[in-house]
């Protein structure tokens, strides 16, 4: 499995625990930046998550900035992303099972290392539970077409 994986500065430390995390379990991390606490803008890692996953670089993102409500705001503007923020584990759960999103998103201010990993864990060994969801992310996906 291959992640492309970016935040803002706010969430710099928690990207770095999450990209060596998931490099530890064997998983291929595509670092997408931010590289330092420095202040930057949250869109500009938004935008290139964004694209692996619509390019096939990678099979799911994951963005982190201080809330996370940027990074959501900001990827779900690209026609084929469906980032959900979690920050628990039952939201990844149904992220994945209900929503069948493929960008992660977390709030560096407001999540713990620990339950970062289990939230990323609970959200990349969930399958998409189709039949009566599919239906509603079809309908989702209509209104890209409007
Ligand atoms: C940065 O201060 C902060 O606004 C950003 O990390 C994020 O929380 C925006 O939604």
């Amino acid at each position: 499995m291959k992640i492309s994986i970016g935040s803002d500065h706010a969430a710099f430390a928690l990207k770095e625990h999450i990209a060596a995390y998931l490099r530890f379990k064997g998983v291929e991390v595509l670092d997408e930046g931010t590289h330092s606490e420095d202040s930057v803008d949250y869109p500009i890692f938004a935008e290139k998550v964004s694209k692996d996953v619509l390019e096939g670089k990678a099979d799911y993102g994951i963005l982190m900035c201080g809330t996370g409500l940027g990074m959501s705001i900001a990827a779900n503007k690209f026609k084929g992303i469906y980032a959900a923020l979690c920050l628990y584990p039952t939201m990844a759960k149904y992220a994945r099972l209900h929503n069948n999103a493929n960008v992660l998103v977390m709030a560096g201010r407001l999540m713990g290392p620990t339950l970062a990993e289990e939230t990323v864990d609970t959200f990349l060994s969930t399958e998409f539970a189709g039949a009566r969801h599919q239906r509603r992310v079809d309908e989702i996906k209509e209104f890209e077409n409007r």
